[in-house]
């Protein structure tokens, strides 16, 4: 989908510029579930979608829009209908995005979206299921979170980053990312970074966050969560399942 350095793909990642889809080859843009079974999870490659925006969505994208914006949220719908099609069994219609910019889920579900560079992953479920569900990926970047890594973390997280296997810079994405994934799954409730303190979980690949303050009506301080983490190829994938309460 590439020549030389130009991409042709329908998604080009980047117009007169180096073609990821040069150097990633397509079974690393393959995200397999990291879910429960009662959990509908899709991912959508550029490479790959041949999803179009129906008009209701195209609406939702601003007139100016860039090229990488008009991609990645193009690949979150397209896994977001993947997904709800696999829980529900029907063609769902377009899904609008509330005032935050989360995505309005047919009443009765919940889920989250995620979408980096050429790959895009959603999760849905059931309410009766479970209360919330959270996505984070993180795909291949040289942004360094060192320089803020105290507005991402508490002290005590800056601590165990420090001795936690791996570099410190990916210890930071990955603490970031799993902030970023809690913050979906509670619905966008305002809080900032320094409300979830983050602890390396008891099983491997996994974080234990507790909350350092309530988020009314649903979650009281000390509320506990397990974030779980993987890794497909260059990216980096954070996610929670909310338990019922
Ligand atoms: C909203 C936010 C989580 C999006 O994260 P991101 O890393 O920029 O982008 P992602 O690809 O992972 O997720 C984007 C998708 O999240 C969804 N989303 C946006 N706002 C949301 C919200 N308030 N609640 C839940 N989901 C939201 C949307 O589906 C969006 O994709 P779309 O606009 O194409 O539909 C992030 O930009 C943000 O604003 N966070 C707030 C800061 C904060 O308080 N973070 C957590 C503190 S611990």
């Amino acid at each position: 989908m590439h020549e030389g350095n130009l991409c042709t793909n329908a998604y080009p990642c980047r117009s007169n510029n180096l073609c990821y889809h040069s150097f990633m080859p397509n079974r690393m843009l393959k995200m397999p579930s990291p879910f429960p079974s009662f959990v509908a999870f899709a991912s959508q490659a550029a490479e790959t979608c041949d999803y179009r925006l129906p008009p209701e969505e195209q609406a939702l994208l601003a007139p100016r829009a860039t090229p990488k914006r008009v991609r990645e949220f193009t690949l979150g719908r397209a896994a977001a209908h993947l997904a709800l099609q696999r829980l529900l069994a029907v063609e769902p219609g377009p899904f609008l995005q509330g005032e935050r910019g989360e995505p309005l889920w047919p009443t009765g579900v919940v889920g989250a979206i995620s979408h980096s560079h050429d790959l895009a992953v959603a999760a849905v479920a059931r309410q009766t299921d479970c209360a919330g569900l959270g996505l984070d990926l993180q795909g291949p970047t040289t942004v360094d979170l060192r320089r803020i890594a105290h507005k991402i973390c508490l002290p005590a997280e800056l601590e165990w980053s420090e001795a936690y296997p791996g570099s410190t810079a990916d210890t930071l994405k990955l603490i970031f990312s799993a902030k970023e994934s809690v913050f979906k799954a509670l619905s966008g409730e305002r809080w900032s970074f320094h409300d979830l303190l983050l602890q390396p979980g008891t099983e491997s690949h996994t974080l234990t966050g507790r909350l350092q303050r309530a988020l009314p009506p649903h979650f009281p301080t000390d509320t506990e969560m397990t974030i779980g983490w993987r890794t497909e190829g260059t990216y980096l994938l954070t996610y929670l399942v909310l338990p019922l309460r």
